[in-house]
């Protein structure tokens, strides 16, 4: 697999390609004032709400929300994941990626070698058709997937195939060293034979259609039921769902994306109707599979079998899900009826009765709340407290959002209790504040100002160095903040807001990182000039230190009286006399 891109790269290139560009190339821009503006591509709307800024290398819309730089706008804007992303920008910008050296531990894998693997699967796959639909032997593989109600569309649809019940069927046709690292060799004491043998064959593809492994099922009782290719450079699991390729190829953006737990209840759906599944491949649905499929639907819809086994499934898949729930995105859970599975299902209900019971899957809010209180008594203070207790830790990871908020207030009303403080901050709670965003429209505090323009102007550092600030003892709202930016700024100097907010990418302030880089653009009215950003923030920021100062030195002159001062105590109080003495703020 091919190394890392190294993160000077990828700032290199934010700083090299201009977003208004780059974005004007996808959603044509009108320029207004200092901004271009655009309907936005992220949700629909009648007037443009969607502004790109060129000195910040940053997008936002009024109406949704939605933001970032220009990696951020090709991840949301094209589907593609990070490296993807960058790749695309590079593209764009007319260089070629750099990656880091790897060690490749011993194996003779190089780089180049991933396209060969492509086309090795390619041509396997092919080869596991032929021998469905051409070989003597195919023709019970045929019977058996008639016998499931497999129609020849579909099996075209999910080039589904044969692999033959032989030992070397594709030793003997293909290289065997790339069968090996492709994993459907396997080498033993130097003797290497099939892996699938005499079973029907499922090609697993990636989004954009690559064939990345397989799946295979014996036609009978035999064990193991099914096999998959193992993990390889090209296939990983964890990040890879069956189906997708072929749901997207039927609708590009579709509504919801319902995620079962078998090959053959995808193709069952598909075949009666139902196009919008995709599997997981024998594993636990992971946060990186909700983080592809929440690429191309808003709304996921997790169906479990109803017993014991399904309903644990159910649980686990959703606790992955709290950390991907950003405002927008939905999750509704299904449980089936015992003994059923969608496959067996749709065949029983049809499609319609079938896409009934999706639209009556459970809201994950509601599924939530019922199975944590299932064995509590909520008319008892016990019970009640015992549901914050279990609860609180799960809501916590959500991402902050106006769904967390709600799922907050819903506890609030489940136990009645009046503590508005459960999520360990208020001001979140407060039901007032729902609804108002992202619309917001307070006026910003001063640490507030201060610390966006600095987000929006990275450059002011060199206000801040100059000031040489004494921070013992000082407080405000937001101050840990303001110190981790002013440490993040030192370090990596960023040439403009794009390449502090990619800094902060997944890291646990990137959505107010974010709400920092567009406050104030909501206006021209409000957005400070050019010129006067340099004494805007020089000035917020002497205010906002004297302000800090004062209510310090007031703390240790009322501690000093009480029970006196330490001896940092007074030195503290010296050097803050000195400082406002001296007439500096
Ligand atoms: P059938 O309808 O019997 O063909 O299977 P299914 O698609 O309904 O699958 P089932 O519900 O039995 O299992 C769900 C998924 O778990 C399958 O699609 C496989 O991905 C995986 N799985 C099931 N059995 C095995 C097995 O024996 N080995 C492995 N590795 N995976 C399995
Ligand atoms: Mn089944």
């Amino acid at each position: 697999m091919s190394g890392r891109i190294p993160k000077h790269f990828i700032d290199d290139l934010l700083t090299r390609v201009d977003i208004v560009d780059l974005i004007d190339s996808h959603v044509p821009l009108k320029k207004t004032g200092a901004n271009y503006v655009a309907r936005c591509p992220f949700h629909s709307e009648k007037t443009p709400s969607f502004s790109v800024n060129r000195n910040k290398q940053f997008f936002h819309c009024f109406g949704c929300g939605a933001s970032g730089n220009a990696i951020g706008f090709l991840m949301d804007f094209s589907h593609l994941d990070f490296v993807e992303a960058v790749e695309d920008l590079a593209t764009f910008a007319g260089v070629d990626v750099v990656r880091e050296a790897v060690d490749f531990k011993g194996t003779t894998q190089k780089p180049e070698n991933i396209s060969d693997q492509y086309q090795l699967l390619e041509q396997v796959a092919a080869y596991y058709v032929k021998c469905l639909r051409t070989d003597e032997a195919g023709k019970k593989a045929v019977s058996y997937l008639k016998s499931r109600g497999v129609n020849d569309d579909c099996a075209k649809e999910f080039m589904l195939g044969y692999a033959p019940d032989e030992w070397q069927a594709l030793a003997n046709r293909f290289d065997q060293n790339q069968l090996i690292q492709a994993g459907l060799l396997i080498d033993k004491d130097g003797r290497a034979y099939d892996r699938f043998r005499g079973r029907v064959m499922y090609p697993i593809r990636d989004k954009r259609g690559r064939i990345v492994g397989f799946g295979g099922r014996v036609l009978d009782d035999s064990m193991p039921k099914y096999l998959n290719s193992p993990e390889t450079p090209v296939f990983q699991k964890g990040k890879e769902v069956y189906g997708l390729f072929e749901l997207l190829r039927k609708e590009a953006k579709p509504k919801r994306i319902l995620i079962v737990e078998g090959y053959m209840d995808v193709i069952a759906l598909a075949g009666s109707g139902i196009h919008y599944s995709v599997a997981t491949l024998g594993t636990a649905t992971s946060q990186a599979h909700l983080d592809l499929l929440f690429r191309f639907s808003s709304e996921l819809v997790f169906c479990f079998d109803g017993d014991k086994a399904g309903r644990d499934a159910a649980w686990r898949a959703m606790e992955s899900a709290f950390g991907a729930l950003k405002d927008g995105r939905q999750v509704r859970i299904m449980l089936l009826p015992q003994n059923h599975d969608p496959d067996s299902l749709v065949r029983e209900e049809g499609a319609e009765g079938f896409a009934e019971r999706v639209q009556q899957s459970q809201p994950l809010s509601d599924y939530f709340f019922s199975t944590l209180a299932s064995d509590l008594k909520l008319d008892e203070m016990e019970g009640r407290s015992q549901l914050i207790n279990k609860a609180k830790p799960y809501l916590e990871r959500l991402p902050l959002s106006v769904f967390r908020d709600m799922m907050f207030v819903r506890l609030n009303e489940l136990t009645r209790s009046s503590l508005l403080d459960v999520s360990g901050n208020p001001a979140r709670l407060n039901p007032k504040s729902i609804g108002n965003r992202p619309h917001e429209r307070r006026l910003p505090s001063l640490p507030r100002l201060i610390i966006a323009l600095l987000v929006q102007h990275p450059e002011l550092i060199s206000k801040v160095e100059q000031k040489e600030i004494i921070w013992d003892g000082l407080e405000f709202s937001g101050i840990q903040l303001f110190r981790d930016i002013l440490a993040v700024v030192l370090r990596i100097k960023p040439a403009n807001t794009a390449v502090l907010l990619e800094h902060y990418r997944n890291h646990p302030d990137e959505k107010i990182i974010k709400d920092l880089a567009s406050l104030g653009l909501l206006t021209s009215g409000q957005n400070v000039e050019a010129e006067g950003v340099e004494n805007e923030f020089s000035d917020a920021l002497d205010r906002l230190l004297a302000q800090a100062r004062e209510a310090c030195l007031d703390g240790l002159l009322a501690k000093g009286k009480d029970n006196g001062l330490n001896q940092d105590e007074k030195e503290l109080l010296r050097k803050l006399l000195v400082i406002k003495h001296s007439g500096a703020i």
